[in-house]
């Protein structure tokens, strides 16, 4: 077996509809196709063309394991639709910031990216013993600030005319989620996916 096929065969968490696996070379095409896609771009700090060489570089990168973070895959009827990552881990501060990338656009807003956050969430609290989870938005991107306050966090403030896009700039919404907050949430989520729970 090839180290590609036992890498995308590892379940890391796994919810109704998605399972979350490591990151592996064999996701290079599809990850440089989702960060090129304006649509999706859009929405992210990343706003250079990304060749296949170094989204391969990145995915090295990320597979040492020396950069505190993490980041998987997010698999949906079978195929990814996207990735996660939990970033800045700060364990003297208990804290780390989540992103996400749904690059299959079909499969927006259909609760995929709160199903995956959720499971990420009971890592980075759960395993990590992290406090607080932040997260920084774009304020024209309504659809992330929508899912992370479905998965508890709260706005936190407005950072004014911090970015630059589409020819203007726009505030940076600043969410964040405790863990205590994060509980009845999760305890309503556990309920709901636990045929299908592998955490
Ligand atoms: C942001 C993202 C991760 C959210 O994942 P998702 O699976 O699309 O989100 P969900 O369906 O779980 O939740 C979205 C919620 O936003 C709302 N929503 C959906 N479409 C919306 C829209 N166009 N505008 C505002 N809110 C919207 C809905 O209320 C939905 O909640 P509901 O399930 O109660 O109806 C995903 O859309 C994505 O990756 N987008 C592109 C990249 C990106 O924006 N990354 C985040 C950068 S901060």
């Amino acid at each position: 077996m090839s180290s590609t096929r036992e890498t995308n065969d590892v379940i890391f968490r796994q919810s109704n509809r998605v399972t979350l696996r490591p990151v592996s070379e064999s996701d290079c095409d599809v990850l440089t196709k989702w960060i090129n896609d304006p649509d999706v771009q859009q929405y992210l700090e990343a706003y250079l063309p990304m060749t296949k060489n170094e989204e391969m570089t990145w995915i090295k990168t990320i597979q040492t394991r020396d950069i505190g973070s993490l980041v998987v895959m997010i698999i949906a009827d079978g195929k990814p639709i996207g990735n996660m990552c939990i970033s800045g881990i700060d364990h003297r501060q208990g804290t780390a910031v989540t992103g996400t990338l749904i690059g299959n656009t079909d499969y927006w807003g259909k609760g995929y990216g709160t199903e995956a956050k959720m499971l990420m969430l009971e890592y980075a609290f759960n395993v990590l013993n992290l406090r607080k989870i932040c997260s920084d938005v774009i304020a024209f991107n309504t659809r992330s600030t929508s899912y992370s306050l479905k998965c508890g966090y709260k706005i936190e403030g407005y950072r004014k005319k911090q970015y630059f896009a589409k020819g203007k700039y726009w505030d940076q919404v600043q969410l964040a989620v405790f863990r205590k907050d994060w509980k009845p949430y999760w305890k309503a989520f556990a309920k709901e996916h636990k045929n299908n729970l592998r955490i």
